[in-house]
């Protein structure tokens, strides 16, 4: 009869062997990961910050919380953010089609007085990973 904690060792190396098999669990993957938090968090700190424009604003000086809720600001309504990046591209009203990215450089504009990033920018790029990443684990 085998040890109790023989069975339990054994039982772990087949799981992590069955991970790396399977590429659940490569060292690869979990780089990627780190990396992807590791973006995710530097737009979650480009968010909170007022270099992207003129006035000393921050995104989140309207997206309260990070952009997790809806309130009103002055009679304005702010939407929250969660969510998103699935319902971009969107037709406003004047029957323009509007990315994400040219929403989120209207806010730069006309938000924090600042000028707009190029389409290929790496901060946009962090503001639209950290967009993303909000909608993961809240719901609207
Ligand atoms: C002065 C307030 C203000 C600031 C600052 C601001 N926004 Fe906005 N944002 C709004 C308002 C109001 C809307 C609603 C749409 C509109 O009127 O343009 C909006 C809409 C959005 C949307 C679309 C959400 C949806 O569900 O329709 C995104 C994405 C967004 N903002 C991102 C940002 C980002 C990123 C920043 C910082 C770079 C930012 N906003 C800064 C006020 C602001």
């Amino acid at each position: 009869m085998p040890h109790l904690k023989q069975v339990l060792f054994f039982s772990l190396c087949g799981l992590v062997a069955v991970g790396v098999l399977t590429g659940v669990t490569t060292p690869q993957a979990v780089q990627a990961k780190i990396a992807l938090r590791s973006a995710e968090h530097r737009g979650d700190m480009l968010f909170h910050s007022s270099r992207l424009g003129t006035n000393g604003l921050s995104c989140d000086n309207c997206h309260v919380d990070g952009g997790r809720f809806s309130h009103r600001l002055a009679a304005r309504r702010i939407p929250s953010l969660v969510g998103a990046k699935s319902l971009f591209p969107v037709v406003s009203s004047n029957g323009q089609v509007r990315t994400l990215e040219e929403q989120i450089n209207l806010c730069i504009m006309r938000g924090l007085q600042g000028k707009p990033l190029a389409p290929e920018s790496r901060q946009l790029s962090l503001l639209d990973l950290y967009i993303r990443h909000l909608s993961r684990f809240h719901e609207r």
